[in-house]
């Protein structure tokens, strides 16, 4: 493997690791953010997402976290390329009363 080229965020020591991780934590291959004739390259903007979240997750577990890798590409993404939004409320959502409706029922004991 050549020496890395274009580290912005990751070490040459910790780089692959995080890249190793990368398929259980957003559920993409290598070939979704890389040119795999150049990895080198930034031509995918998937890849420059990924370093700015690179760099949020180093600086989460840096000020939060003691440098200690608490969080993790995985922590929000489960496995998922774009993390999942938040449920609807309770009584909300397909099926719930229209935004700005009565409040919902309490439910029946
Ligand atoms: C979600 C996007 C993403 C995926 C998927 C991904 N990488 Fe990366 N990779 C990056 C980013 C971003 C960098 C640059 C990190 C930095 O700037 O510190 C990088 C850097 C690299 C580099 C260093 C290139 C250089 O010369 O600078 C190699 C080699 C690499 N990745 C290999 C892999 C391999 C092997 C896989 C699959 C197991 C993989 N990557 C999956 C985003 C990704
Ligand atoms: C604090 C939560 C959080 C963490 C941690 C996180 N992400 Fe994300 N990421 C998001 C959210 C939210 C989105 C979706 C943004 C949107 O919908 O536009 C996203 C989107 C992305 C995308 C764009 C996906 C697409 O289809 O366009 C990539 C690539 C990505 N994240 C990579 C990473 C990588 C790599 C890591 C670990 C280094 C990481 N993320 C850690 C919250 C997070």
């Amino acid at each position: 493997m050549p020496a890395p080229k274009n580290l912005k965020v990751l070490t040459p020591q910790n780089y692959m690791g995080v890249m190793f991780s990368i398929p259980a934590g957003l559920g993409v291959r290598c070939d979704f953010c890389h040119n795999m004739e150049d990895r080198a390259s930034d031509e995918k903007p998937q890849k420059v997402t990924a370093r700015k979240m690179m760099a949020m997750v180093k600086n989460i577990n840096d000020t939060q976290f003691n440098g200690e890798q608490k969080v993790s590409c995985y922590t929000c993404h489960h496995g998922e390329q774009k993390p999942a939004a938040p449920p609807a409320p309770a009584g909300r959502g397909p099926g719930g009363p229209p935004a700005g409706g009565p409040p919902p029922a309490a439910p029946a004991r």
